[in-house]
């Protein structure tokens, strides 16, 4: 497995290795990689579904999302699909997957199968490295606080949904810098499309601090970006990184499929004395 690094802040690219037979040692290869790089772009596979699967379920048990269309043959897998006419893109906006849920994603595995002939690259932003483009005193303040998450922002969204009223959960809450529960570092973590407000706060005082940090977490120099090819595999980390679909290919379609693995709740981060 040959690894090259996609940018500064984080996000690598792995080549010379085959998905469908991977070993456990080539797991622990690839995981440890997730957890120092925050996203894998892992290229040239012919991942089959049940391929897909078994890679998820190394990394534990298959989070089935409640909103997106499943994928007939394996309801197990999500369809992340856009077609030529649809004007906005399933995860066109800056987010976090499941942040919505008190044991929010682990990882998102997705796999490219219709790819438009230019465009569709998927933006990641690393929110450690955001973190620590703070100053200390900034840090002890949102270290203090909580933030709700919802999923009330689907019941809006006519992007890919596929959802009744029975899909939607009461908030929940979770730390603003998280502790990444394999390795401890400090990870911010509020998004745009979950988060509504700092818990106790009202989402008019929560807003102007939300925009700001939202604005830092994105900035270029903490970003990398995927572009995507037939055959390319993505797995990043959702206690890690932010990510985003670029709707830049009108008038063609796009078609992924995506695993999303359960993960943990989420730890506050307490800096080592
Ligand atoms: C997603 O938000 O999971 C979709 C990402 C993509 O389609 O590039």
């Amino acid at each position: 497995m040959k690894l090259t690094k996609l940018s500064g802040a984080l996000g690598a690219e792995i080549t010379q290795t085959d998905l469908n037979i991977l070993t456990s040692d080539g797991f622990t290869s690839l995981r440890d990689a997730l957890f120092e790089h925050g996203v894998l772009a892992i290229r040239d596979q012919s991942l089959t579904p049940d391929a897909h699967i078994a890679l998820a379920e190394h990394f534990g048990t298959i989070d089935i999302n409640r909103f997106f269309t499943p994928v007939a043959s394996h309801p197990n897998i999500a369809e992340v699909r856009t077609a030529p006419d649809m004007k906005r893109v399933i995860g066109g906006t800056w987010h976090t997957d499941h942040s919505y849920d008190p044991a929010p994603a682990m990882c998102s595995i997705l796999a490219a199968r219709v790819l438009p002939p230019y465009g569709g690259d998927t933006l990641f932003a690393s929110m450690t490295v955001a973190y620590e483009g703070l100053s200390e005193g900034f840090k002890e303040t949102l270290k203090s606080l909580k933030a709700v998450h919802s999923d009330s922002s689907f019941a809006q969204s006519n992007v890919g949904i596929d959802a009744d009223d029975t899909a939607f959960r009461a908030p929940t809450v979770h730390p603003v810098v998280i502790a990444h529960p394999a390795t401890g570092a400090p990870c911010l973590y509020v998004n745009g499309d979950f988060t509504t407000k700092f818990q106790g706060w009202t989402p008019e005082e929560s807003a102007p601090l939300l925009a700001m940090l939202y604005a830092h977490a994105t900035r270029p120099e903490y970003t990398c970006r995927i572009a995507w090819r037939p055959g390319s595999v993505a797995i990043w980390d959702n206690r890690l990184v932010q990510h985003f679909a670029c709707a830049d290919y009108a008038g063609h379609a796009r078609l992924m499929h995506r695993i999303t693995v359960e993960g943990e709740r989420l730890p506050s981060y307490r800096a080592p004395s």
